[in-house]
């Protein structure tokens, strides 16, 4: 197991901030100096366009660019072919839903996602939904806070499901779906998949080609990269027949006045001057990610929460939204307390210097489910101990205390 004092160490964040008890990564991590560093030395020596310039400079910042496709591959053991930079999870799934869903989806097909979902991944549905005139439909949660299995299996069963789209590890609950069986189901009624992974390429090891997910999103912010970077993973096959998102330089292979022919996957969509510096502070974050191992991060995160949900049972007033088991529930912990609006208590928080955050979480449909208009979440990383859980648990007290 890691020492969480040295990996505290390489977040330039708290030499600044040392009294900081940062519990929201599920917003977005923080950096370590290594991806910092990666980003400022490629603007500093190596910047230069690439996949254009017949110079030294392009030359190497294309292939510093290319290498970090690679790397990202190698981390979620895809083809570097099927790799696409975007901006971020949003932009991944709208891609999806614009190429792919415009083009494979009629009138009598259905989506089906779930009702833990992220706005992301609601609403391009909702809009696609729309425009073709096909149904949206839900699947609901258990009483524990898990998806109704048995649920899925009958929507898959009775309905002309097309795609399912749904989040491995839900950014409210903390829940960790179980994707591969999902997967399974999926593909055996004939429906295509695509997985919202932004709560867990930095939590848990993630193979594409294990789960055989045909679509695997995630954000470079939340798991210690640049911010503005977002990768979607398609399988070839399916890359192969989609047009391109957005169209312009960069894609293509000829263009007439009336026509163009455009590059192979990934190349065709990623139209315009991509974020080069943030594909390579992402490369970065990744190499980071894989030192520590994945493995060990799960661990690590599991007996973090183990802890954090043994102080908060206790806690009067205080009602927990999420599995609390660790077999299904991931570093994120949304709780409410009896007679604090969540927002009055993120400012209590901030006033001990621990930053959680408070709201919808661009979850709105599941908090009405939940019956509540908001939340307060705790979130965590490699960089957090229970020293920040403790700091945490009494800065609750206190706020219990000053309410009751
Ligand atoms: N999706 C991010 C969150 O859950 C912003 O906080």
């Amino acid at each position: 197991m890691f020492n969480t004092a040295d990996i505290k160490e390489k977040f330039p964040i708290f030499r600044h901030y040392p009294d900081l008890v940062f519990l929201d990564s599920a917003a977005s991590s923080q950096r370590p100096q290594e991806v910092i560093d990666t980003v400022s030395a490629f603007y500093a020596s190596r910047n230069a366009n690439i996949h254009r310039g017949i110079y030294t400079l392009s030359e190497e910042a294309t292939n510093a660019y290319e290498s970090a496709r690679a790397t990202v591959a190698r981390l979620i053991n895809a083809d570097s072919s099927e790799i696409i930079f975007t901006r971020n999870t949003t932009e991944s799934i709208n891609m999806v839903a614009y190429s792919w869903g415009r083009n494979a989806l009629t009138p009598q097909d259905t989506i089906l996602i779930t009702l833990m979902e992220h706005h992301a991944n609601i609403l391009p549905w909702q809009t696609l939904a729309k425009e073709i005139g096909c149904s949206l439909e839900v699947v609901s949660l258990t009483d524990s806070y898990t998806l109704n299995m048995q649920e899925m299996e009958r929507k898959l069963e009775q309905m002309p499901v097309k795609l399912v789209a749904l989040c491995h590890v839900s950014n409210v609950l903390g829940t960790k779906n179980p994707v591969a069986e999902i997967i399974r189901m999926a593909h055996a009624h004939g429906a295509r998949i695509l997985v919202d992974g932004a709560q867990a390429v930095p939590h848990l090891p993630v193979d594409v080609q294990r789960l055989d997910a045909d679509f695997y999103t995630f954000s470079g912010h939340k798991m210690f990269g640049p911010t503005g970077i977002g990768v979607l993973y398609g399988k070839a096959e399916l890359l192969e027949h989609m047009p391109p998102f957005l169209t312009g330089g960069g894609m293509i292979e000829d263009v007439n006045i009336h026509n163009a022919s455009f590059q192979e996957a990934p190349f065709k969509f990623e139209a315009g001057t991509p974020h080069i510096a943030g594909a390579i502070g992402l490369a970065a974050a990744v190499r980071f990610m894989e030192e520590i191992s994945l493995e060990a991060i799960e661990k690590y995160e599991e007996r973090l929460l183990a802890y954090t949900l043994d102080k908060f049972q206790s806690l009067p007033g205080v009602s927990i939204f999420g599995p609390q088991d660790t077999d299904t529930q991931a570093g994120v912990l949304s709780f409410s307390i009896s007679g604090v609006h969540p927002h009055d208590a993120a400012s209590l928080y901030d006033e001990s210097n621990i930053a959680v955050r408070a709201g919808h979480h661009c979850a709105i449909p599941l908090h009405k489910a939940l019956n509540v208009t908001a939340t307060v979440r705790i979130s965590f990383s490699v960089y957090n101990d229970t020293d920040d859980i403790d700091a945490c648990v009494q800065a609750t007290e206190r706020i219990i205390h000053l309410f009751s």
